[in-house]
């Protein structure tokens, strides 16, 4: 593991001080820049939230230094999917605790999931969890749903959340099963500039009463199933629909070779479709279920060997455009009751860099540039997040992160920022560890540790 040093060359400890947001320059020492135009290796300068000087061996000014010896400097990576639960659920997660584990995570900007309670439905809900994201250490961007408390009924008021800044729309936690109802939303979307409907693509009619994948392991345990089919029938249906209706559609937690081959040949007859797939679905694969442990317990569920192959074929050729977390919290009292009881989800935002760079990245599957891809400027293209994701140069927007690839680290439960606990991933030795997050010239994150 690298030696993890901060110098400052004024005073000797900025980690206590909760900096003003862009209050003092920045300076990013020595690290190895990666972006959508390629890689180089250079200092970073950060005055007022800007980047506005890259070039080797800089001369340092009065400024806070990050070292970042033998890191990786990328645009702040970018989550399509996290459920902050709140309003309802603060229990389980809030608005300032997830934004922690996101900004531990190397993430500057979320999506929120609209299955809070109220659901995100309406621009008062909405507006509340933007004004209380604007406080927090990463960028919280809303989601809304498609219809009106997520029944799958009428249409939520689009285009006033529109113009809120709404850019995904999604019931999310449920499937819009309705075909009538999801053609209008898609239609009313083309209207929206920027809008996308994103699905849970599982068919209620075939994954209810279901708990893990349907397939041999269901059978041995005994645990009722829920086919792949009820992923991709949904995922056929909807690029159908998207074709009709000339709508953008993004594709959530896509976790089948079924769906994956729907989408690329979609994809090659023009359809505007994207899709994203969860750390979990690509490391993890549903014999994990013959524990009975309702940490592997999700939805979609985890599914088979081949099934993450052809993922991880998807990831690899363009197919699908985005790493999404899937951060779901549940307290324990939540998740400690039998299998078929317990809730479906598990944390992701602080494993998902160190996942992707363990399962895909080390073995070979893909390149750091094509990993750093899928976590933060596409997924910034499709939520329409123009902060981030940028091209760091000049004027740039300083929404930064810093890690150590060859870092190895192993997964503390004490050491996870969200007000629940639920991932599996606890005690697993993982490879890429973030040290620094910077958002808006903030230094969120210093040496792994977060500074408000
Ligand atoms: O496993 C899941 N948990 N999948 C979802 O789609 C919803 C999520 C949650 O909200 O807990």
């Amino acid at each position: 593991m690298s030696d993890t040093r901060l110098s400052d060359t004024r005073s000797s400890d900025m980690r206590s001080a909760h900096p003003a947001r862009a209050s003092r320059g920045l300076f990013i020492a020595g690290g190895e820049i990666v972006d959508s135009t390629g890689t180089r290796r250079g200092d970073v300068r950060i005055t007022d939230g800007e980047v506005v000087e890259i070039g080797s061996d800089l001369d340092v000014a009065d400024e806070l230094v990050l070292d970042a010896g033998g890191c990786v400097v990328s645009p702040g990576l970018v989550d399509l999917h996290t459920h902050l639960r709140e309003p309802g659920d603060e229990l389980a997660e809030t608005i300032e605790t997830g934004a922690r584990a996101a900004a531990l995570g190397g993430f500057t900007a979320v999506v929120a999931m609209p299955n809070t309670r109220p659901a995100l439905d309406d621009a008062t809900v909405v507006g509340s969890v933007l004004a209380r994201g604007a406080r927090s250490i990463c960028d919280v961007a809303s989601s809304a749903t498609i219809t009106k408390e997520r029944a799958g009924r009428e249409l939520s008021p689009m285009g006033e959340l529109h113009d809120l800044g709404v850019r995904i729309f999604t019931d999310d936690g449920s499937c819009v099963a309705d075909a009538g109802v999801m053609r209008n939303a898609m239609a009313y979307t083309t209207a929206l500039p920027g809008a996308v409907i994103a699905q849970h693509a599982e068919d209620p009619a075939l994954a209810r009463g279901g708990h893990m994948h349907e397939g041999d392991w269901s059978s041995r345990l005994g645990i009722p199933g829920r086919p792949a089919a009820a992923e991709s029938v949904i995922v056929a249906r909807d690029i159908e629909l998207a074709r009709l209706t000339g709508a953008r559609l993004h594709v959530l937690h896509c976790s089948t070779a079924s769906a994956v081959k729907l989408i690329r040949e979609a994809k090659a007859t023009g359809v505007a479709v994207t899709a994203e797939v969860a750390p979990h679905h690509f490391t993890l694969t549903d014999a994990e279920c013959a524990t009975f442990d309702p940490l592997f317990k999700v939805h979609p569920p985890l599914r088979t060997a081949e099934d993450i192959s052809a993922l991880i074929e998807g990831l690899f050729d363009g197919t699908i455009d985005a790493i999404a977390t899937d951060h779901a919290p549940h307290p324990a009292e939540a998740k400690d009751q039998p299998f078929e009881e317990a809730p479906p989800g598990m944390l992701g935002l602080q494993t998902a860099l160190a996942l992707t760079i363990t399962q895909l990245v080390e073995p070979g599957h893909l390149s750091l540039e094509q990993a750093l891809a899928l976590l933060s400027w596409q997924p910034a293209a499709i939520a329409g997040l123009e902060e981030h994701g940028t091209v760091i140069g000049p004027a740039s927007p300083a929404n930064l992160c810093v890690f150590d690839p060859t870092a190895t680290w192993e997964v503390d439960s004490d050491a996870l920022a969200s007000r629940s606990r639920n991932t599996p991933f606890v005690g697993r030795t993982l490879l890429g560890r973030v040290r620094h997050t910077v958002l808006g010239g903030e230094p969120v994150v210093i040496d792994g540790v977060a500074q408000r």
